[in-house]
């Protein structure tokens, strides 16, 4: 999952391509790199790390040229240095790959083998390699691509430049998204719309097998059997304005303070305050045949998924199958016709949820999609499409996405119980009317931010943190847990508090703190109790409780976070506030990429 840009311009390149990197920046960075051509040679600049260090590396040693691809990394083939940065070259043609070329290396030995030479260690390289020689052996780009595409397997998305023709570059599209932007004398290639928001909004989505000719008049795009295609140009509404951190020192932080207007708005989009009542986007769709729910997602939109099975079984009493969208394709799942297949993603474009959806449609599922960018692929390919409105997420680690998420999930579990006749007008009330207090109660939440940012120097030293948490808790313990140890680098697990004893107990001792969520409710005591086993061992506990929680059993905790007092419908999106915070100090503290951190990418396009 990389981000990839290119362009057919009036002017020079070069400086607007890094611009598109900025915004693709969220796909990856451990390494970038810009190629045009110019004077008759293709030339490029890459460098490790940031996008910064390519800035510097153009501002000593600048590009010019008025055709030009860029890229930004999340390495998978080949550590992220400099020589496996793309674009990769042969004197002929330099390209840029979001995906992986999973037979590259019978390719790789094939080349070897008639004498060509590899400067990396990438997946990527043997593309350019197959495209090059073909040119040199006196193909036109357009043969040499058509003959190379069936020859590679896997997932990517391609832009190509080629040095005998400065006028024209090569798209492709299978598995990873690819776009067209159409400006005024200028053509475009980018991985999404955001990419080319300043440039243009009329954007074209190539579709799976589909690839393109770009020039500056235009596109020509041919299916995956090589028919020319036409595919509609659509106006992105992407705003071209940077997005900013505002007042606050990082985006992770602005978007957890974003919440309860974020929460509010996705609210707006499914709540009828005037007759107390919860709707769909599609208010036909027809939810009273559905038999099963099958919810598929990743990282912390799965923890989403998890929080909704309780209430799709509560409420609607509609059984739910749950699973990682990277193992639910391989255990081939017996889905029986009719039913629902519920994918929930932030970006829409992650590479396993997309083929889990995939499949699902193969075995005859109605499609439903939470999705937060709604120009993606699974926004694109959903028969119910259920938008989040948390706008843009930049910070690495989803916030706001996933409290919008949640939002999303409870309404949709009472549109369905009201469509299978269990609940009652008068519950229905309720429910809106609890859904409805969340972003106040989210905006109680960060109130405490200063308390958190308090006692967050607590699990700095730490090498170890445990969450625990009981129904809805627990997946909010997993999420606490995902939270630090992707920003903060600290090992963190979540468990079921109840499955303590059966295992994980033996972790305990007074160097392991302890983080339980326990908001007063039917479920306190019983996790006061696995946490008092945890006390009686020497353990280390911080309570995140309201108040009459934490002065039930706030005694003896290393420190206690109070939280508003809520219905338990709504304390899934409150709780998920201070896990957030604490993990946000805890890396601050710790001076880690709190927005980038390392080894991560926001969007995952690669199995
Ligand atoms: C964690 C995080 C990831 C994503 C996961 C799925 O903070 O952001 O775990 O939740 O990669 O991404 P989406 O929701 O875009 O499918």
């Amino acid at each position: 999952m990389c981000g990839i840009i290119g362009i057919i311009g009036k002017d020079d390149v070069a400086e607007r391509l890094v611009d598109g990197l900025k915004r693709l920046e969220y796909r990856g960075y451990d390494s970038a790199g810009v190629a045009t051509v110019h004077g008759g040679a293709i030339d490029r600049r890459r460098a490790e790390g940031k996008l910064n260090n390519l800035v510097k590396e153009l501002a000593g040693s600048p590009l010019p040229g008025t055709t030009g691809i860029a890229h930004t990394r999340w390495a998978t083939h080949g550590a992220p240095t400099t020589s496996n940065a793309h674009p990769h070259a042969t004197g002929e043609v330099a390209l840029v790959h979001n995906g992986i070329i999973e037979n590259f290396k019978p390719l790789r030995d094939e080349l070897i083998a008639r004498g060509r030479t590899f400067d990396s260690q990438t997946d990527t390289e043997v593309v350019a390699h197959l495209v090059s020689e073909l040119v040199e052996q006196g193909a036109s780009p357009k043969d040499a691509v058509r003959q190379v595409l069936p020859r590679l397997h896997g997932a990517f998305a391609l832009a190509i430049l080629f040095r005998s023709h400065p006028d024209m570059l090569i798209g492709a599209r299978l598995g990873s998204p690819l776009v067209v932007g159409y400006g005024d004398g200028e053509t475009y290639l980018g991985s999404d719309a955001l990419a080319l928001a300043p440039l243009t909004q009329r954007i074209a989505y190539l579709e799976e097998g589909d690839w393109v000719v770009i020039t500056a008049q235009g596109a020509e795009i041919f299916d995956k059997d090589n028919n020319p295609v036409e595919r509609p140009v659509t106006i992105s509404g992407v705003s071209g304005a940077m997005i900013d951190k505002g007042n606050h020192r990082h985006f992770m932080q602005k978007e957890i303070y974003e919440q309860p207007v974020v929460v509010a708005q996705t609210l707006k989009a499914y709540l009828q305050r005037m007759d107390d009542r919860v709707s769909l986007p599609i208010p036909d769709f027809d939810l009273s045949a559905i038999r099963r729910v099958t919810i598929v997602a990743c990282g912390t939109s799965f923890y989403a998924g998890m929080v909704a099975r309780y209430w799709f079984e509560q409420f609607a009493r509609v059984p739910v199958d749950l699973d990682f969208a990277s193992e639910f394709r391989y255990r081939e799942p017996v889905m029986e016709e009719g039913g629902l297949a519920l994918f929930i993603s932030q970006s829409g474009e992650t590479a396993d949820t997309l083929a889990a959806l995939r499949y699902a449609r193969s075995q005859g599922q109605k499609i439903a999609v939470v999705v937060n960018v709604p120009t993606s692929s699974m926004a694109r390919e959903a028969d119910l499409l259920l938008p989040t409105h948390a706008g843009p997420e930049i910070g690495v680690a989803s916030t706001k996405a996933f409290t919008c998420q949640l939002a999303v999930l409870a309404a949709f579990a009472a549109n369905l119980a009201r469509a299978k006749g269990r609940l009652t007008p008068a519950e229905e009330k309720e429910i809106v009317r609890h859904l409805a207090e969340a972003p106040a109660a989210i905006n109680g939440a960060l109130a405490y931010d200063e308390a958190i940012e308090a006692m967050a120097h607590h699990i700095v030293p730490a090498r170890d943190v445990l969450y625990l948490g009981r129904g809805t808790d627990y997946p909010i313990a997993l999420e606490g847990a995902l939270k630090l140890k992707e920003i903060s680098y600290i090992h963190a697990e979540g468990y079921a508090a109840g499955e303590m004893k059966h295992g994980p107990i033996a972790l305990i001792d007074e160097l392991v703190p302890v983080i339980c969520i326990a908001p007063s409710g039917p479920l306190f005591e019983k996790t006061v109790s696995n946490m008092q086993e945890v006390q009686a061992r020497g353990g280390k506990v911080v309570l995140i409780s309201d108040y009459d929680g934490v002065q039930a059993a706030g005694e003896g905790c290393l420190a206690t976070i109070t939280m508003p007092k809520v219905h338990p419908l709504i304390a899934p999106m409150v709780y998920a506030v201070p896990v957030q915070l604490l993990a946000y100090h805890v890396a601050v503290l710790k001076g880690t990429d709190v927005d980038q951190p390392r080894n991560l990418a926001k969007s995952v396009t690669v199995e």
